[in-house]
C-alpha cells in the first residue's frame, strides 16, 4: 500500500467522450441542476458533498414517503455505528410497492418477466406485484416467521425472488439472499450464522436450455441448520424432488391459501431490512447488514441520477438479486421510483449470443446496466450478434463490478449506445449499498475512469497518514462522511466491522471508512480504480474470497493445504488458480487434480470453481503461518517477488510453478 501512495501514476488516456446534449438536458441530475441554480457540474458536486446532511435530507423527502417523519437527519454520535433519520417510521416495501398500487401506477408494468425458455414471458403490474407480496408475506406469517426473524432467500432469478424479499420487508423480517450459484456448502455456512427459521428456494432452474435441480442443494445445506423449520419450494422446472414431510411445503401451496391482503409494519428507519454476506479476507462470509430507513432513500437517489431512470423507461440491470447489484438495482432502486424494469432467468448467451439483444430490442430497453466481464465476452464473440438487433431504444449504458477497461467501453459504446450513450461506470460496493463514484450522463467521459464521487460522499485518496493524496498520486479510497445505505454492522459481530472499516485511521481521524480499494486522480481529477488492498477475488464480477476455495480444497480427504490466487483473464477478470499440497503418501495425479476443483465447486458452488489445480510441496507463508499469496501470485506470473524477508520459508517461492 505504501507502495502504491508514494507512486506517481501518469492515465494516458486523453480520449474524452461528451454525451449528446439532449441526454444530459433529459437527465434527472441535470434538471435539479438548473432548479437549484448551480452554474456547473463540479460546482454541484461540490455543494452536495459539504451540505451532505441536507442533500441526504431532501433525497430522503423527495425520494421516500413515511409513515411518520423523522425529527433528526444524522446520529453521528457513536461513530462508527452511525444512524439515519431518527424517529421516523419507514418501510422499503411500502415505498417500493403499496404507494404505487394505490396510486396511478397500479396497472403499470413492475417487470417483465423473462424465462430462459424462449417465450416464457409475464409482465407484472405494481397491483399484481403488490398481491403477491401480500400473499407471501402472509404465507411467511403462517409459518410463524415474525418481526427481526432470518428468512434466506435460495432462487434464480423468477419473480418469486422480489416477492420473498419484499414478503419479508413488509412484515419486518430480514432476508439473507444467498446466490443460487453457490452450492450446499456456501448455503450451509449462511444459514447457520444468520439462524434463518425458514429457507425459500425452488426445485430448480433453466441454464442453457436445462432444467436444473436445486432443492437438493437446499437439503443438504439445512441437515445441520438446526434453526430452520420450514423449506418453501417454488415449483419452476417441475423435476422430481424430494419434499421432507412437515418441514416442505410447495410455494404455490403455501401462498394460495393466504389473503391478498396484509399490513405492511410501520418500521424503525434503523430496523434491519436485510443481511447478505460478502468476502472478505478469511475464509467466513461476512454478514453486511442493511437498513429499511437507508435503502429506501439512497438506491432510488442513484437509480434516477446515475442511471437516470425516469417514468417512461425500460430498464434492465442484469445483475443476480444474489448480489447486493440486483438488491439496489433489480429491486430496491428501480421500484421505490416506480420504474419498469427486465427480469431474466438465464445466460446471455442461451439459445445464442443474440439473447440479451433480442430482449433490449423487444422491450424498448433504455437503460442498460452490466458488468465488464459480460461486456469483454460478447466484445470476443463480435459485432455481428448486436448489430442484428435494433437497439436504438438505448439511452444510457452502465456497468459495475470491477474495472471497465477502455477496450471494452469502446466497444460498448459503438455496439450497443450507437457511439451516442454515455456509460455510466459505477464504483461501489455491498458495503455501501448504493453508487458512491461515477459519472452523471452530463459528465463528460474517459474511458476506464469511474469520474467522480457522487453528489452526497466526501470520499477521498488516502497515503498511509491520513493524508489525501495530490493528483497524479495512488493511496485508499475512504469515506469521510457517513450515507443513508452504509452497512451498519456484520451480523452478530460489531467489533469485526470496526476493526474492519474504521480501524486504519480511527487515531487520526476517526470516523474514515476504509473501502479496501486502491485509487488515484489523474491531472483532470478523474478518478481510476486500481482494484483491491486485500485479498479478494473477482471472477466474472462476483466477490469470493480466497481463503473460503482454499478452505473447500483443504476439505477434500487428500489434500493438507492450498494456497488460491486471481489469474488475470481477458474475459472473466480474473479466474481461479488453486496451489494444493497432497497429504503425506497421496499420489499426484491429474485425476486428483479434477477431483480437487470438483470437490470445491461441490462444497462452494460453480461461482468458485477453480480453472486450475497445481501440486506444491510448499507455499510461501510468514512466520505466523500466514500463507503469502501476493508472493505465490507474483512468482506464478513470472513477476518480481518484491521483499520476502518476512518467509518463515524462503526456499518454497521457487517450488511455485509459472502458470503462463
Ligand atoms: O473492488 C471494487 C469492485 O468490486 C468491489 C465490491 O464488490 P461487491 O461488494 O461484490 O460489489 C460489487 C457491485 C457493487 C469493490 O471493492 N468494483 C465495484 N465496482 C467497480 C469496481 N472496480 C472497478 N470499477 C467499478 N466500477
Amino acid at each position: 500500500m505504501a507502495e502504491t501512495a508514494k507512486t506517481a501514476v501518469l492515465q494516458e488516456e486523453t480520449r474524452i467522450f461528451n454525451t449528446p446534449q439532449w441526454i444530459i438536458e433529459h437527465s434527472n441530475s441535470f434538471q435539479w441542476m438548473k432548479k437549484k441554480g448551480f452554474k456547473t457540474e463540479m460546482e454541484m458536486r461540490a455543494w452536495c458533498s459539504e451540505n451532505y446532511v441536507d442533500f441526504w435530507d431532501e433525497m430522503a423527502q423527495s425520494y421516500a414517503d413515511w409513515y411518520k417523519p423523522y425529527d433528526q437527519i444524522l446520529d453521528d454520535s457513536k461513530n462508527p455505528y452511525f444512524k439515519w433519520f431518527l424517529g421516523g417510521k419507514i418501510n422499503v416495501a411500502y415505498n417500493a410497492v403499496d404507494r404505487h398500487a394505490k396510486s396511478w401506477r397500479k396497472n403499470k408494468v413492475a417487470y417483465y418477466f423473462e424465462g430462459e425458455p424462449v417465450g416464457d414471458k409475464k409482465a407484472i403490474t405494481y397491483y399484481e406485484l403488490y398481491r403477491a407480496v401480500n400473499k407471501m408475506a402472509n404465507g411467511l406469517k403462517s409459518l410463524g416467521v415474525e418481526k427481526g426473524d432470518r428468512v434466506s432467500v435460495y432462487l434464480p432469478m423468477i419473480p418469486e425472488l422480489p416477492i420473498t424479499m419484499l414478503a419479508c420487508a413488509k412484515i419486518g423480517a430480514i432476508h439473507s439472499v444467498v446466490f443460487s450459484g453457490f452450492s450446499a456448502g456456501g448455503l450451509n455456512s449462511r444459514v447457520t450464522d444468520a439462524e434463518s427459521k425458514v429457507v425459500v428456494t425452488s426445485d430448480g432452474f433453466y441454464r442453457r436450455g436445462k432444467p436444473l435441480p436445486l432443492k437438493p442443494n437446499v437439503d443438504t445445506a439445512v441437515q445441520d441448520a438446526p434453526s430452520v423449520k420450514n423449506v418453501v419450494v417454488v415449483k419452476r422446472t417441475g423435476v422430481a424432488t424430494d419434499m421432507v414431510e412437515g418441514r416442505d411445503i410447495w410455494y404455490q401451496d403455501l401462498v394460495a391459501a393466504q389473503s391478498d391482503e396484509c399490513v405492511t409494519e410501520e418500521l424503525d428507519p434503523e430496523d434491519r431490512l436485510f443481511i447478505l454476506y460478502t468476502s472478505g479476507t478469511t475464509g467466513k462470509p461476512k454478514g453486511i447488514e442493511h437498513a429499511h430507513g437507508g435503502y429506501s432513500v439512497a438506491p432510488a437517489y442513484t437509480t434516477a441520477w446515475a442511471l437516470d431512470v425516469q417514468e417512461d423507461d425500460v430498464f434492465w440491470c442484469t445483475a443476480d438479486a444474489g448480489w447486493i447489484t440486483g438488491h439496489s438495482y433489480v429491486i430496491y432502486g428501480p421500484l421505490c421510483l416506480g420504474a419498469t424494469s427486465i427480469l431474466y432467468e438465464g445466460s446471455p448467451d442461451f439459445p445464442n449470443l443474440g439473447r440479451w439483444w433480442s430482449i433490449i430490442e423487444e422491450y424498448g430497453v433504455s437503460v442498460f446496466y452490466t458488468a465488464p466481464t459480460a461486456i469483454r465476452m460478447f466484445m470476443k464473440a463480435g459485432d455481428q450478434w448486436p448489430a442484428k438487433y435494433n437497439l436504438k431504444c438505448v439511452r444510457i449504458l452502465a456497468s459495475v463490478g470491477e474495472p471497465l477497461n477502455p477496450e471494452a467501453y469502446m466497444w460498448f459504446r459503438k455496439n450497443i449506445g450507437a457511439d451516442q450513450a454515455p456509460i455510466i461506470d459505477t464504483w461501489w460496493q455491498t458495503e455501501t449499498g448504493c453508487h458512491v463514484i461515477a459519472p452523471l450522463p452530463m459528465t463528460p467521459e474517459k474511458p476506464g475512469s469511474v469520474a467522480f464521487p457522487l453528489p452526497g460522499f466526501n470520499t477521498d485518496i488516502f497515503d498511509e497518514e491520513a493524508n489525501s493524496v495530490p493528483l497524479g498520486y495512488g493511496g485508499n479510497i475512504v469515506q469521510k462522511t457517513p450515507w443513508p445505505s452504509m452497512l451498519r454492522a456484520f451480523y452478530k459481530d460489531e467489533i469485526r466491522y470496526k476493526k474492519e472499516y474504521w480501524e486504519m485511521y480511527w487515531d487520526v481521524k476517526p470516523g474514515t471508512y476504509l473501502a479496501g480499494d486502491k485509487a488515484t486522480r489523474d491531472k483532470d481529477g478523474y478518478w481510476w480504480i486500481q482494484g483491491r488492498i486485500d485479498d479478494v477475488l473477482k471472477v466474472a464480477g462476483h466477490r469470493i474470497s480466497n481463503a473460503e476455495v482454499e478452505s473447500a480444497a483443504v476439505s477434500h480427504p487428500k489434500v493438507a493445504e492450498a494456497a488460491v490466487i486471481g489469474k488475470p483473464d481477458e474475459v472473466k477478470g480474473e479466474t481461479i488458480v488453486a496451489f494444493v499440497i497432497v497429504k503425506e503418501g497421496v499420489e499426484e495425479t491429474e485425476d486428483l487434480k479434477k477431483e480437487v476443483a470438483k470437490h470445491v465447486r461441490t462444497v462452494l458452488g460453480p461461482v468458485a470453481y477453480p480453472e486450475s489445480v497445481y501440486f506444491v510441496k510448499d507455499v510461501p507463508k510468514t512466520r505466523s503461518g500466514k500463507i503469502m499469496r501476493r508472493v505465490v501470485k507474483a512468482k506464478a506470473l513470472g513477476k518480481p517477488v518484491g521483499d520476502t524477508s518476512a518467509l518463515a520459508n524462503p526456499e518454497s517461492v521457487e517450488m511455485i510453478p509459472l502458470i503462463g
